[in-house]
């Protein structure tokens, strides 16, 4: 079983794939991290993230600690989000995504393209949404737990600058796919978007 979760910055998906991961006994693939990954070597490098072939070459040796808090930071963020953009990078992270998809037993992966770009036969997809200023706060909270200084203001200026982005650059954009589910997670805590995630996924398979 493929279960594919996308959806913008900070709006559960992340929690509610792990959850589904750990409900179905699944292996979880956070797909962010990779492009975050790439964002990371091209920031220690000195690459200049609005070349495309520099961003290219720092999808080579991918090398991924992700208790490296870096891998969180606002610039890193920042940065992928931008170089996310370019076909090449997005073709070069593909396989690597593909193949977790494929392996047996199925997976569940989240993103902003698993279920129309990367699994579109995805068994089960659930797009995660929340309004912005929400998922500023929950940034924020986030940032300041890890000891990163955040700014209300700024983050949900930063949230709004990565939906426009994501949503409207040519290829992958953020979109929900025609067969998701939607999860409008805006009034619920984790345990509640958790729960009602469950419920919907295991609602669809029962009505097979
Ligand atoms: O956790 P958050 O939603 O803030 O970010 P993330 O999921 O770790 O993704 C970081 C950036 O990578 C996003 O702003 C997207 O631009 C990009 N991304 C993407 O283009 N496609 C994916 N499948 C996953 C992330």
């Amino acid at each position: 079983m493929i279960i594919a979760v996308d959806g913008p910055a900070a709006s559960g998906k992340g929690t509610i794939a792990k959850a589904l991961a750990a409900h179905f006994g699944l292996p979880h693939m956070d797909t962010g991290m990779l492009y975050r990954a790439v964002a990371l070597n091209l920031w220690r490098w000195g690459g200049d993230p609005g070349n495309e072939f520099e961003a290219l070459r720092a999808c080579d040796m991918l090398n991924i600690d992700p208790d490296d808090e870096e891998l969180r930071s606002e610039p890193v963020s920042r940065i992928a989000s931008s170089i996310s953009a370019y076909p090449s990078v997005r073709t070069a992270l593909r396989e690597r995504q593909q193949e977790f998809a494929g392996q047996p037993g199925g997976a569940v992966l989240d993103g902003r393209d698993i279920g129309t770009v990367i699994a579109p036969k995805a068994d089960v997809k659930l797009f995660v949404t929340a309004s912005p200023e929400v998922r500023a706060e929950r940034r924020s909270k986030e940032l300041t737990a890890r000891g990163m200084p955040a700014h209300f203001d700024e983050v949900l200026a930063d949230i709004r600058a990565r939906d426009e982005r994501d949503s409207t650059r040519d290829t992958a954009p953020l979109r929900q796919a025609d067969d998701a589910l939607l999860i409008d997670t805006t009034d619920q805590d984790v345990p509640a978007a958790c729960a009602d995630a469950i419920r919907r996924v295991e609602e669809l398979m029962a009505s097979r």
